[in-house]
């Protein structure tokens, strides 16, 4: 179970943006989705888990927003090219492939002058990870994407930010790397 509130990061871009398509990749138990649905956004939000999926409609029903929900890995979902005028990823767990195919999933949803967010926790324990199965290397990092961008994007920021969630399942971790790149073209 996570805080049932919006991410910071997703809430300090948005707040300067007019509503538009917006793409939540591994949406959880839906949050972010609903707090963007609820300011007019027209929102898609997909998740491999069923089970966060059920929490999430039930949140979205409780309060009365309307938004998609799909059941999909990023990589198996069918998304229109340049169709979101948000993309956001937060902390998803995007497998890392020779071939970047999740990191051009994510830029190839954003439409021309749409924004792509892409947070992940730093200073994660590497070891300490492994020794729970699970090796953080072989996951997206917001680093990763970053090294996509070409002359069509513009980053705005590029960071490791404090993190203030004090509530829910990612309560432990106190920082935040966030890469927010706008398409300019
Ligand atoms: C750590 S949770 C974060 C949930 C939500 N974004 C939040 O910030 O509260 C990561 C979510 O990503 C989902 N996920 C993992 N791999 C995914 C993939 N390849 N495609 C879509 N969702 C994925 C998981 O099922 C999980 O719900």
């Amino acid at each position: 179970m996570w805080s049932g509130e919006p991410n910071a990061s997703l809430v300090s871009i948005v707040r300067g943006l007019e509503p538009g398509t917006a793409l939540d990749v591994g949406c959880g138990e839906g949050a972010d989705a609903i707090w963007l649905a609820g300011l007019g956004w027209q929102v898609t939000a997909i998740d491999v888990s069923e089970v966060a999926l059920r929490r999430a409609r039930a949140a979205a029903g409780r309060i009365d927003v309307e938004l998609e929900w799909l059941h999909a890995g990023l990589l198996e979902a069918t998304l229109p090219p340049g169709g979101f005028d948000l993309v956001s990823a937060q902390y998803p767990a995007l497998l890392r492939t020779a071939t970047h195919d999740a990191e051009r999933s994510l830029l190839s949803a954003v439409a021309p002058h749409g924004h792509l967010l892409v947070v992940h926790h730093a200073d994660v324990d590497v070891e300490e990870a492994r020794s729970h199965g699970f090796d953080p290397n072989d996951y997206v990092s917001p680093a990763d994407v970053a090294t996509m961008l070409d002359d069509d994007w513009e980053v705005v920021v590029d960071d490791r930010r404090p993190r203030h969630v004090v509530a829910g399942a990612g309560a432990g971790h106190t920082h935040d790397v966030i890469l927010h790149a706008q398409r300019v073209r």
